[in-house]
C-alpha cells in the first residue's frame, strides 16, 4: 500500500536515504525545503540513491518559523500525508542554546503539532543518548520527571546540539501524550556510510572522524579499553524507520538502531587506520582530560575535534532486546559492518581527502 508522506530533513544525510527508501516503495513525499529551488538536485540525489525522483514534491518553509512558514496552498497539500518524518535538526556544534532551541527543539513541537493536529503519525529521529539512562542522570536530565530538568545546566554541560536534541525528545513526548495523539520514535547511534556504496555526506561525525584519523590528527584514544562509538548503517536505519512508521503497534514506542557488536573505540579507530593506510593510535587519554585540553584556545581546532563530539564516547552497553524483536517481526537484520566501514571509509577517501 502506497501513501503519502511528509518528510522535514530529507535533503540531509539520512532524509536522502529515507526519500530513496520511501519512493522506491511507492509513496508520494512532501519534503519540506528551506530552498525549493534545490529540487532538481535532490531528485537527481535520490534517483542515485535507488529511489523514484516524481514521487518527491518540494514544500517550501523551515522549521525555525511559525506553522514550519507553509504557504495555505502547501498546507493544504501536506494534509494528505499518512506519516509525518521529523528528521530535520540543526546538527553541527558549538551552537547557543538559544538558536538550538529556536529550531531544534521549537521546530521539533511545530511539526509534532502539525501531526497531531491532521491525526498522523509521527516519526521523529531522536539520537541513541537517550536510550543511555546513566548519562541522562550524570548531566543532570531527570528522565523519568523531565520537567524537573533544569535545561539551560544541560545546554551548559553538553553543548547547544545535544542538549536540544534531549529538550526537544521530553517536549514532544509530552506534548504528542496531552494530546492523545500517535507517534514513534526511531534514535540512531552514529551514523555510517551505506553498507554497499559507503556513501554519507561530508560533515557527518563519522566521515568527520575517518578523515581526521588520515590526516594523523588523532594521537590517541578517547576515552578507556570500554569506551565505544556505537554505529548504524544508514540503509538498515532507513529500514528500521519506515518498518516502525507504518507498524500500528509500534503507537508511541520507542526503538534503537545500533549495532550492538560495533567495537571498542581503540579497535574501530585501528581497523579504519588499517583500511587508510595509516598508524592507528594506542595510547589511551582520558575523556575528562581530553575534555580539559580541548578548552584551551586552538587546540580544538588544532586537532579538528570538539569537546561537544566526546559526549557521545562512553562504556554504557544497550538493551537491544526490543530492536531484536522489531528485527524479527521486519525480517531486518544489520548488513556485513566490517564492510560497510571498509565502503564508507573508501567513499570518505574517494570524495573527501584530496
Ligand atoms: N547522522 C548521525 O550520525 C545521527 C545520529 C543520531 C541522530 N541523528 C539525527 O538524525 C536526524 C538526521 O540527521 P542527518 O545526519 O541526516 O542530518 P543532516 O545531514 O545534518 O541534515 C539536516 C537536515 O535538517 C534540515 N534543516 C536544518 N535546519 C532546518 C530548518 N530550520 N528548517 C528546515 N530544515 C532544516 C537540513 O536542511 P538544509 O538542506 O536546508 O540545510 C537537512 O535536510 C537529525 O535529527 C539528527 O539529530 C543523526
Amino acid at each position: 500500500m502506497s501513501v503519502e508522506c511528509f518528510v522535514t530533513g530529507g535533503t540531509g544525510f539520512v532524509g536522502q536515504h529515507l526519500l530513496a527508501r520511501l519512493t522506491a516503495t511507492g509513496h508520494k513525499t512532501w519534503v519540506l525545503m528551506r530552498s525549493p529551488e534545490n529540487i532538481g538536485r535532490l531528485r537527481q540525489q535520490v534517483e542515485r540513491l535507488g529511489g523514484n525522483p516524481t514521487y518527491v514534491h518540494p514544500v517550501e518553509g523551515d522549521i525555525s518559523r511559525e506553522e514550519l512558514g507553509l504557504s495555505e496552498a502547501d498546507k493544504q497539500r501536506v494534509s494528505s500525508a499518512a506519516v509525518a518524518f521529523h528528521l530535520a535538526a540543526q546538527f553541527t556544534w558549538g551552537l547557543s542554546m538559544e538558536h538550538a532551541r529556536a529550531v531544534n527543539v521549537q521546530g521539533a513541537l511545530r511539526v509534532a503539532r502539525l501531526a497531531a493536529n491532521q491525526r498522523i503519525r509521527l516519526l521523529m529521529v531522536g539520537g541513541y543518548m537517550l536510550q543511555n539512562l546513566t548519562h541522562l542522570a550524570s548531566i543532570g536530565v531527570d528522565h523519568e520527571r523531565p520537567e524537573n530538568t533544569n535545561w539551560p545546566a544541560v545546554y551548559d554541560r553538553v553543548g547547544g546540539y545535544e542538549g536540544s536534541k534531549l529538550e526537544s525528545h521530553f517536549s514532544v513526548m509530552r506534548y504528542m501524550q496531552e494530546a492523545g495523539a500517535d507517534y514513534t520514535i526511531v534514535h540512531p547511534a552514529t551514523v555510517c556510510g551505506h553498507s554497499e556504496s559507503g556513501h554519507i555526506l561530508e560533515g557527518q561525525p563519522l566521515a568527520e572522524l575517518i578523515r581526521n584519523l588520515a590526516q594523523g590528527r588523532f594521537k590517541a584514544v578517547p576515552g578507556s579499553p570500554e569506551h565505544w562509538l556505537p554505529v548504524v548503517s544508514v540503509d538498515y536505519l532507513v529500514a528500521m524507520i519506515t518498518c516502525v512508521a507504518f507498524d500500528p503497534l509500534m503507537a508511541n514506542q520507542q526503538v534503537l538502531a545500533l549495532y550492538e557488536r560495533t567495537p571498542n573505540l581503540q579497535e574501530m579507530l585501528g581497523r579504519l587506520a588499517n583500511m587508510l593506510g595509516v598508524k592507528a593510535p594506542r595510547r589511551h587519554v582520558a575523556i575528562g582530560l581530553l575534555r580539559w585540553l580541548l578548552s584551551i584556545p586552538g587546540l580544538a581546532a588544532r586537532f579538528a575535534i570538539s569537546a561537544e563530539s566526546l559526549n557521545f564516547i562512553q562504556t554504557q552497553r544497550f538493551d537491544m532486546r526490543h530492536s531484536k524483536q522489531l528485527e524479527q517481526r521486519y525480517q531486518l537484520t544489520h548488513p556485513d559492518m566490517a564492510r560497510t566501514l571498509e565502503n564508507t571509509v573508501r567513499y570518505v577517501k574517494g570524495y573527501f581527502i584530496n
